[in-house]
């Protein structure tokens, strides 16, 4: 009786609550309405919440214009609407964990303050309600740990802009059942995107090859051995990258950067590749953060 039933079996996702209306949060909320799922959507205030809708709104319009570039105006409208039907918007996560097959959290990447939320979600939501996180940094076994259902939780790592990217990370910690495995695997397919299985390691995938990537760009700058704009021309047009590492560097956001190598550097002090970075540390210092703030590596216009 220690498993549930509902643990044990396929739990086909078709509600589901994004808890976080951020960057990332508002993005998987539109893929997942976008591919007919009923989405609650949840942030703190009112106020953020219907900010996230308006960029959800804009952002799906966007994409209308690209995906039915000949359909009628009434056609394109029929697709917003019924885009929009699917989601729901809402300040108390409690509530709206009630009725969802899952709960994808991409709240801010505090341990303490997931933790805090998903203990309180572990008692309002029913027992075949799926939980994950989107942490780009942090253990999901330690995120896990605040819940009663280690084996309905795992990692759902979606990239950003969530409805460009295709890739979706799904993360299995040890006590992670099949079941839940291939449901959220079900699910990261329906929302059209193509998953990989990785374990509750740093980085996951995708960020454990990046993130030291990154960081030995700088260091190469930092010897004086060659400028970031001929390291960007030399990865684009020798090694095919679209983008070069300081051009990334400056779209992910040189705070994030640092915030996710401090953390992996306090865990792995002696990994050569989790080093801290001096020159990144400096521009974060000076609040050149990329392209949010107008400067990092590059300068840009502000919006
Ligand atoms: P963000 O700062 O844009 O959004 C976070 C949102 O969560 C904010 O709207 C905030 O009001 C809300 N929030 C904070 N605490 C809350 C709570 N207790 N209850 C409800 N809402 C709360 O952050 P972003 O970039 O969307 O990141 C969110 C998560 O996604 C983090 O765990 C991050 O590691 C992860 N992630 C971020 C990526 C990125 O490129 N930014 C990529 C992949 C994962």
């Amino acid at each position: 009786r220690a498993l549930s039933t509902s643990a044990a079996h396929f739990n086909s996702i078709k509600t589901v609550t994004v808890i976080g209306s951020g960057l990332m949060g508002s993005g998987i909320a539109q893929v997942a309405a976008a591919s007919g799922h009923k989405v609650i959507v949840v942030d703190k205030t009112q106020d953020i919440i219907n900010k996230a809708e308006s960029s959800i709104k804009k952002s799906l319009e966007r994409i209308v214009k690209k995906k039915f570039p000949d359909d009628t105006k009434v056609g394109k409208q029929k697709y917003l609407t019924d885009v929009l039907e699917n989601l729901s918007l809402s300040t108390d996560a409690l509530a709206a964990v009630k009725s969802s097959d899952l709960v994808i959290e991409a709240i801010v990447e505090n341990l303490d303050v997931k933790k805090e939320l998903f203990s309180a979600l572990d008692k309002a939501a029913p027992e075949k309600t799926l939980f994950a996180s989107n942490t780009s940094s942090i253990p999901i076994k330690e995120i896990a740990t605040a819940t009663q259902r280690k084996d309905r939780f795992g990692g759902l790592h979606f990239f950003n802009p969530v409805p460009l990217m295709k890739l979706l990370e799904v993360i299995r910690i040890p006590e992670t059942t099949d079941a839940t495995y291939k449901s959220l695997e079900a699910f990261g397919k329906a929302l059209g995107k193509t998953t990989v299985q990785c374990k509750d390691t740093p980085g996951f995938i995708v960020n454990r090859l990046l993130v030291p990537y990154m960081a030995e760009a700088i260091r190469l700058v930092e010897r004086g051995d060659a400028s970031p704009r001929d390291v960007d021309t030399a990865m684009k047009l020798g090694a095919g990258y679209p983008m070069g590492p300081f051009e990334l560097l400056d779209y992910v956001g040189l705070d994030t950067t640092k915030f996710i190598i401090d953390g992996w550097s306090k865990k792995e002090p002696d990994n050569p590749l989790f080093q801290p970075s001096q020159m990144l540390n400096k521009l974060v210092k000076e609040n050149k953060l990329g392209m949010k703030s107008g400067e990092g590596f590059y300068k840009y216009d502000k919006k």
